[in-house]
């Protein structure tokens, strides 16, 4: 197969950094002992297969845009960053507040970021990453000046809370980062995109769409919720993260070894370390926050980026990577200059 252009390195011609981080989770724990009381499973279980021990649940009032409006106030704050100046909002989510308008269009209202253009990204879990991939070519191209990029989720609207294959993963929570050019820093230094649509049923929603649009027949069926094929995802996540790792590095003439901390996908303990032990990197560098917050699907990497950013896991300089997995096939990688 000849090379795509996905796989050849991209020079920005104005590099994109990262200027600002910030999160928000609900405040609400769900633990695996309370889920014991709602499926037949077991903390044990959940802890030696998963490795999350709680996740946040959204109160019913609280939608994805709040969650992600939160996150972005963070955000800003930590960049130094005015809602007027933003010229471009985009959401990663696939629990939007509305079919439309977009989650973005709902964040601009909360934030009265009046000057963005806004909408959302469907790519799972890898919306975020998407999402700044995106955002960096508004910004290397001189369309804009600054990109507020949110990964944000609330999973447990999408939940079949009677389904214990799935119930038990997921969390909700938002995380965002404000993205401009700075002219000290080589920033983002490169970001590898991939997708395999041939993998849609594996972890999908199948109802409420325009194939199956919500009727009280699909309802019944649980059609309406998510649903998954654990093992095989398991499989595509460990081998689609290695290939994104590795694309990405390769395309910047680095090793594993010139990275100082990677993050990735807050999916399961188990496909982290097989990726660890397949790349030969000690799981000292991998940042992990999934035993607190479960899956929260677009929002995991941005969570986990701002947490490691805040907690001092690097420093200004430092090689970064970052790494997710996500429904339809998605996945995605990106090294950073931080
Ligand atoms: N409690 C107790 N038992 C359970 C539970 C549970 N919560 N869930 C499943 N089981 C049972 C199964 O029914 C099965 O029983 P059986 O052998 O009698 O049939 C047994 O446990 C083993 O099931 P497996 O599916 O083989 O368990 P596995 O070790 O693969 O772990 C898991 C399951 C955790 C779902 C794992 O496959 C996984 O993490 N997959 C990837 C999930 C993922 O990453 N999803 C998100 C990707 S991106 C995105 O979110 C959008």
């Amino acid at each position: 197969m000849s090379k795509s252009l996905h796989e050849k390195t991209r020079q920005p011609n104005r590099p994109v950094s990262i200027i600002g981080t910030g999160s928000h989770v609900p405040d609400r724990v769900l633990t695996n002992s309370e889920l014991e009381s709602m499926v037949e499973t077991s903390h044990q279980w959940i802890v030696e297969r998963t490795g999350i021990i709680e996740r946040r649940i959204a109160a019913e009032t609280e939608f994805t845009s709040h969650m992600a409006a939160a996150a972005a106030r963070n955000a800003m704050e930590n960049a130094g960053v005015t809602p007027a100046e933003i010229d471009l909002i985009i959401v990663g989510t696939i629990t939007p507040d509305t079919v439309f308008p977009s989650t973005a269009c709902h964040v601009q209202k909360l934030l009265g970021a009046k000057n963005a253009a806004c909408f959302d990204v469907n790519a799972a879990c890898s919306g975020f990453l998407y999402g700044v991939e995106i955002g960096s070519q508004f910004i290397a191209n001189r369309s804009c000046e600054t990109v507020l990029v949110i990964g944000a989720d609330k999973l447990s609207s999408i939940v079949n809370w009677q389904d214990r294959n799935t119930c038990v993963l997921f969390g909700d929570g938002a995380g965002a980062a404000i993205l401009r050019h700075r002219p000290d820093s080589n920033g983002i230094l490169s970001t590898y995109m991939a997708s395999d649509g041939n993998y849609s049923d594996i972890l999908h929603m199948p109802g409420g769409g325009c194939a199956l649009p919500i009727n009280r027949d699909n309802i019944e069926q649980k059609l309406n919720t998510l649903q998954m094929n654990g093992r095989e995802t398991f499989k595509q996540a460990v081998t689609s993260m290695m290939r994104a790792s590795q694309v990405v590095l390769e395309r910047c003439g680095l090793t594993a070894r010139d990275i100082k901390c990677v993050i990735p996908h807050q999916a399961n303990i188990r496909i982290i370390e097989a990726m660890a032990d397949r790349m030969d990197v000690p799981m000292e560098k991998f940042h992990i926050n999934l035993d607190k917050y479960g899956n929260t699907s677009a929002a995991a990497v941005a969570i986990a980026l701002d947490e490691a950013a805040r907690t001092g896991r690097f420093q200004r300089g430092d090689l970064i990577l970052l790494v997710v997995f996500g429904g339809g096939l998605t996945y995605a990688s990106s090294v950073i200059e931080w």
